[in-house]
């Protein structure tokens, strides 16, 4: 997902254009305001932290770009490309490392794990919303 900072500042071409140059497939995507049972949803296992509440009220700031991407171990490659929470982390290279220096408005979220790349899905796509389409340099990328 991008968050409202990201499309606040024009970063939409260039985070899907990472993620594309990258080989990862785009199969799903969707531009909405999240309501707020949604922001809760998606953030439930954040519920009692101290941040809890200053994520939520940023990511109903303003729209979202919510996607799916699909690729061999793409939960890993999407976190790689994202770069780490902590801006001091955040390697150069990666969306963070460039383009980000707060820890909270940080441009993406992606999904930590395939059970909860499922369960987030589920949360704003129905199965039909998901594209089954072939790349045409599919054979190179996931070869
Ligand atoms: P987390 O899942 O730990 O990070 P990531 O986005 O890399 O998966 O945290 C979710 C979001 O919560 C994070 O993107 C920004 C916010 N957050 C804070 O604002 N302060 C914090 O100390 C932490 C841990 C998270
Ligand atoms: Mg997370």
């Amino acid at each position: 997902m991008i968050k409202p900072d990201g499309v606040a500042r024009g970063l939409v071409g260039e985070v899907i254009g990472r993620l594309e140059r990258r080989g990862l497939k785009l199969v799903a995507l969707k531009m909405t305001r999240l309501t707020r049972d949604q922001a809760v949803a998606l953030y439930e296992v954040h519920q009692g932290k101290p941040f809890f509440s200053d994520l939520i009220n940023f990511i109903l700031q303003g729209p979202v770009i919510l996607m799916v991407w699909e690729a061999p171990q793409a939960i890993q490659l999407v976190r790689n490309l994202m770069g780490a929470l902590d801006p001091a982390d955040a390697l150069p290279g990666s969306i963070r490392g460039d383009l980000t220096t707060s820890r909270s408005m940080n441009v993406l979220h992606g999904s930590d794990s395939p059970e909860s790349a499922q369960r987030e899905i589920n949360l704003f796509f129905h199965q039909d919303d998901l594209l089954t389409y072939r790349r045409c340099d599919e054979d190179w990328l996931y070869g």
